[in-house]
């Protein structure tokens, strides 16, 4: 299946996490890059804009054509 990562296609497989499938979540307030941390909902530092709303992607499934951008 195909996402968008930053408007850039992203094979994926089925039934994945959007965390799974990305290495670079958000940044910082000071610009350090952030990646999946817990993978259960917990840190935060997973939050994304997927499909144009703030989502842990620790805990959203890939859908077809998904536009995943890294959060602030
Ligand atoms: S990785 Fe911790 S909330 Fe998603």
């Amino acid at each position: 299946m195909i996402i968008y990562l930053e408007r850039q296609p992203l094979t994926v497989r089925a039934g994945s996490t959007v965390a799974a499938a990305v290495t670079l979540t958000r940044t910082s307030c000071t610009g350090q890059p952030r990646a999946p941390f817990c993978g259960m909902g917990i840190c935060q530092e997973c939050r994304m804009t997927i499909d144009g709303r703030r989502q842990l992607a620790c805990q959203t499934l890939c859908r077809e054509g998904m536009q995943v951008e890294p959060s602030v």
